[in-house]
Formats: C-alpha cells, structure tokens, sequence
C-alpha cells in the first residue's frame, strides 16, 4: 500500500552552523508550520548534529520531524567521535539517513557499515533513509542496476535479520546528480524505483518502501518530477536552505 503522505526532506548537510540554523528556524518558524499544514505533506528536516535537540524542540508543536544525517554503526562504547542511535531517539528523531553518497565517498562508509547502521536504527525505533545511487563513472560504464541491486541487497538483508516486516525508506540519489542541476529523465527514475522495489522484495517479501528521489531537486524542476507515479517524496539538498525555494518545492 501507498504512503498517503508525501515526503519532502531536507537534508541541510554541514551548512548551517548551530547559530545560523537558530536563525533561519526562527525566521521562518511561521511558515514552516503553514507547510506542515498543507494536506497528505509530510516535512522532515535533517539539520547537522548539534542542532538535532534544538530543531526538534523548536517544532515541536507542529507535525513537523527531525532526522538525523547518520549514526553510528554500534551501539555503544569506544568509539569517539560517533552518535548512537539510542542517542538519536532519546532527544527525538524519527528519521535517520544512512549511506548518503557524502558519507560513502567521504567516510569511506561500505554497504557492512549502512547494514549495520539500518540495524541500530530499528532497533531504537528510527525509521533509516537509505541512499543509494551510482557515481557519474559508473552510469558512464552502464554499471548503476549493478551498483544500486548491490546496495539494496545490504541495507534489505539488515532489516531481513532485524525483523520480517518493516518499513524504510530508499532514497535514489544518483551522485552525478547531486549539487550539479543534471537529473535523470522521469523514465529513467521510473525505471530504478521499480527495480529497487523488485530488489527488496525479493529480499523481503513484506517490507514496505517509501520511495524518495534526491539530486538537484529545485522549483524550477519539481513540477515534472512529481509526474512520477511511484514517487513518495524528494530529499532535497541545496534548494532546502533557501525558505522561498523550499516552499515553493512543496506546494
Ligand atoms: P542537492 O539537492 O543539493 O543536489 O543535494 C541532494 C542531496 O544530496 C540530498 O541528500
């Protein structure tokens, strides 16, 4: 069955420091508890850690929810520098995004590390946002049905251990896409949405997807991109830190 809602997450990345993201929840607080009005929306806003606390307190008389941008593929002990999952439920987040192509490409993250991650996360009651997609070089070599199965494969077996019946959400996020305006044709994403769901199916015949697409989703763009029929929502980077953008993204 469909999600009746769709999803618009923000995904703020590192760049807002705590001051400025005070700043722009307070500038925008009023309307961005009118967003959260408009029927069957559902937004989630993914700050930087530090802000996690604060971002959710702020909101928290709107339906408004806050995830974070990763966690920690243990539960707990030696591990500095790292932030639990239970961590993450205690101070409120209901999302959490795992395997983003930064934290692939950036932390040497591997699709053991976004398994391990899926599991923490369910395990505290956090619904994980799985990133996948194919770097620019990979779509070029005609690998990304390669790489995508590969990477659905890990994050559905974590859940397939977990539990026998789960929701989460996959986000297609192709790299090449990301921060640079070039987006696939809404064919193309059509095409990759069923073949994640055909992949996770047959890994875990009663999960329930949410499906996102992210990269270079703006005003401009999205009118087309909601066409998709199988669509459940955007992970919206760059656009997300400009209200007006943001706002004209969602309605
Ligand atoms: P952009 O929207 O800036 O392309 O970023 C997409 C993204 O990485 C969201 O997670």
């Amino acid at each position: 069955m469909r999600e009746p809602s769709f999803f618009y997450i923000a995904n703020w990345k590192m760049q807002l420091t705590f001051a400025k993201t005070v700043l722009f929840c307070k500038k925008n607080q009023n309307n961005f508890e009118l967003l959260t009005q408009k029927k069957n929306t559902k937004i989630v806003l993914c700050p930087s850690f530090e802000s996690l606390a604060f971002v959710n307190d702020f909101f928290k008389k709107s339906s408004l929810s806050v995830g974070a941008q990763t966690c920690s593929s243990y539960e707990k002990g030696a591990y500095s520098g790292q932030v639990a999952a239970q961590s993450l439920s205690d101070i409120g987040c209901k999302y959490c995004l795992v395997g983003h192509s930064e934290r692939r490409n950036f932390c040497s993250e591997t699709d053991d590390d976004v398994a391990k991650k899926v599991q923490q996360l369910l395990k505290n009651n956090i619904i994980p946002i799985v990133c996948v997609g194919e770097l620019k070089k990979e779509r070029e070599e005609k690998k990304t049905y390669e790489v995508i199965e590969r990477q659905i494969r890990a994050a559905c077996q974590a859940v397939k251990k977990f539990t026998k019946e789960s929701k989460i959400f996959i986000a297609y996020e192709p790299v090449w896409s990301i921060g640079t305006g070039d987006i696939p044709s809404n064919q193309e994403i059509t095409e990759i949405l069923k073949y994640i769901t055909s992949i996770a199916k047959a890994v875990l015949p009663k999960i329930s997807l949410v499906l996102l697409y992210g990269g270079s989703v703006h005003e401009k763009n999205v009118k087309i991109l909601k066409e998709i029929c199988d669509l459940d929502g955007f992970l919206v980077g760059g656009a997300s830190l400009d209200f007006q953008k943001f706002q004209k993204i969602v309605t």
